[in-house]
């Protein structure tokens, strides 16, 4: 039985159109992942999706004069648009919105509850008197008491990635009416009772291996800092109703319900869920940017371990740092970024697929610019690729027809190059090392290209020589072949492409080893060009 794989991307809040920030923090890169490992034949459940919940969709929809239901719906139909035309191959890209959703929280939550892991305790929060309610995470607005930022939120410090209680929030105000006095009055919420999982944790966080620096350092942050019980219930509306009496007019909090979002997906996706999430030999990956580690290294893990029930834990945290545009934050409401409905107008799928991937944030925060974009396809996708793929189609074509041209024993040195580099992808690619896997890709085009430079079988057959001239065509017609399997992960729609120009179906398994599979005479035709060079025009674009 094959190995089997969970995978899951963070689920974004429904509340914008998503940009190439999400592309590479999260979509992009479990996306490469899944098919990486599917091709090797592994067994893979990869799951993704809309986190509904939270003030960041109420607040939202009471800024478009929408109901929440509507204006979720409005975002997530964007979103899924943007799935389908990045060629993203979620097993399910799902919601959490969802009846099978709030049954799933109310069992997790009763076992939680059971296990005396959940308390009831009163605190004063910030209470807006004209508005007649209580301020929950997005919707009270003050000054951070560690950075003095003045626009964090009651949850979260945008700025310093403190996470907050409303109650400590200095000068608090309504987001939704600034001008309404705010009061603290007392209140009842449910906690989690983290700082009980301190010892737990911390071994666990031990055991891992293999993350990111940034997202090791960040769930240590936490844990030398010490646990704290967790408020996991807010005074709103939207989102799922806590099952517990005194509690009817709350709601469990966004991130306590978000997380728990992969495993009912999961359970909406395939029937056999458990034996992924049950599983202590599955290999369980996630990916998401650096302000999501928190959650997913110390709050989820801690209620997962806290249930005993064998849920799977995560082993690689794939924690991504900051995609900047131009040198500042990515952002709807300034404009600066590319959004994912605007991005295929520019270039396709691929171009964005590969030319993000290969600026992934992995160790810093990264700025990516039109310039970049263009010089990345230019000279990887449309140059070393492209070009080395319709000059082997043209120039066989024309000296021996629609056939592959006899080929003779593999080339031993350009095998043995190969191979180096192809262990090298393989081995950044299941590190989920990206940019490093992008450029062992890119090096193995390279090696294809040199050996056509150094062979020059139009040399060749301009000599007479042309077996000599079919040889090497032969050799560039199995090393094309080799490309449409390496790619796939990056660059699927190219790859199909590639595998379309042989008239018999060869499989995009991921190889082990350089090999040929083109047999002598078999048909293939002439493509069409796999890319267009991208120029950059205006002087916006152009930076
Ligand atoms: N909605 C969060 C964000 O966009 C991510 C939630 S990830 C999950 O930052 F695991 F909690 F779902
Ligand atoms: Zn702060």
């Amino acid at each position: 039985m094959s190995k089997k794989y969970l995978i899951t991307s963070a689920l974004p809040y429904v509340n914008n159109q998503l940009h190439i920030g999400h592309l590479i923090g999260c979509l992009l890169p479990s996306d490469v992942y899944a098919r990486f490992c599917r091709a090797q034949g592994r067994d893979v459940l990869y799951i993704g999706g809309s986190d509904e919940h939270g003030t960041t969709s109420e607040i939202g929809a009471a800024r478009e004069n929408m109901a929440v239901e509507d204006y979720v719906e409005k975002y997530r139909a964007k979103h899924l648009d943007a799935v389908r035309d990045f060629n993203l191959s979620f097993d399910l890209y799902g919601r959490t919105h969802t009846k099978l959703h709030e049954k799933l929280m109310h069992e997790l939550f009763a076992r939680l509850d059971s296990l005396g892991m959940i308390e009831e305790k009163s605190s004063l929060q910030p209470y807006s008197v004209n508005e007649k309610k209580f301020l929950a995470d997005r919707y009270v607005i003050g000054t951070c008491p560690h950075c003095g930022y003045e626009k964090a939120y009651g949850n979260e410090c945008e700025k310093c990635g403190a996470s907050l209680d409303p109650a400590e929030l200095k000068n608090p105000h309504s987001a939704i009416d600034p001008e309404s006095p705010v009061e603290m009055r007392e209140t009842k919420h449910l906690y989690f009772k983290l700082s009980k999982m301190q010892d737990k944790l911390r071994t666990w966080i031990n055991s891992r291996v293999g993350w990111p620096k940034t997202a090791i350092k960040i769930a240590n942050k936490w844990l030398d800092e010490g646990l704290h019980d967790n408020p996991i219930t807010r005074d709103l509306k939207w989102g799922i109703p806590v099952n517990k009496p005194g509690y009817e007019d709350k709601v469990f909090y966004v991130w306590f319900d978000a997380p728990w979002g992969y495993v009912s997906i999961s359970q909406a996706a395939n029937d056999d869920w458990a034996s992924w999430w049950k599983n202590p030999d599955c290999h369980y990956a996630e990916f998401m940017a650096k302000d999501n580690v928190s959650f997913h290294s110390v709050f989820f893990p801690a209620q997962e371990l806290a249930m005993d029930d064998n849920w799977k834990t995560v082993d690689m945290l794939k924690g991504f740092n900051f995609l900047n545009f131009n040198g500042a934050k990515i952002s709807k409401s300034t404009g600066n970024g590319i959004f994912l409905d605007e991005a295929l107008n520019i270039a396709p799928s691929d171009c964005w697929r590969y030319a993000l991937l290969a600026s992934a944030p992995e160790t810093d925060d990264t700025d990516f610019t039109m310039t970049r974009f263009a010089e990345i396809v230019n000279k990887d996708l449309n140059g070393l690729l492209g070009n080395f793929v319709s000059r082997v189609c043209k120039l066989s074509n024309k000296n021996f027809g629609d056939t592959i041209p006899n080929g003779t024993a593999m080339d031993e040195t350009l095998a043995h190059r190969i191979n180096e580099k192809l262990a090298e992808l393989t081995g950044a690619l299941d590190a989920c090392e990206f940019r490093k896997s992008v450029v062992a890709l890119r090096d193995i085009y390279g090696i294809a290209n040199e050996y056509m430079t150094e062979k020059e079988p139009w040399a060749l057959v301009k000599n007479g020589n042309t077996a000599g001239a079919a040889a090497v065509l032969n050799e560039c017609f199995q090393m094309i072949d080799l490309f449409a399997r390496i790619s796939a992960p990056v660059i699927p729609d190219a790859a199909k492409k590639i595998q379309n120009i042989f008239e018999t179906a060869h499989d995009l398994s991921w190889p082990t080893m350089y090999e040929h599979r083109i047999a002598n005479g078999e048909k293939f035709t002439v493509p069409e060009n796999l890319f267009t060079r991208i120029e950059l025009n205006n002087e916006k674009d152009a930076k």
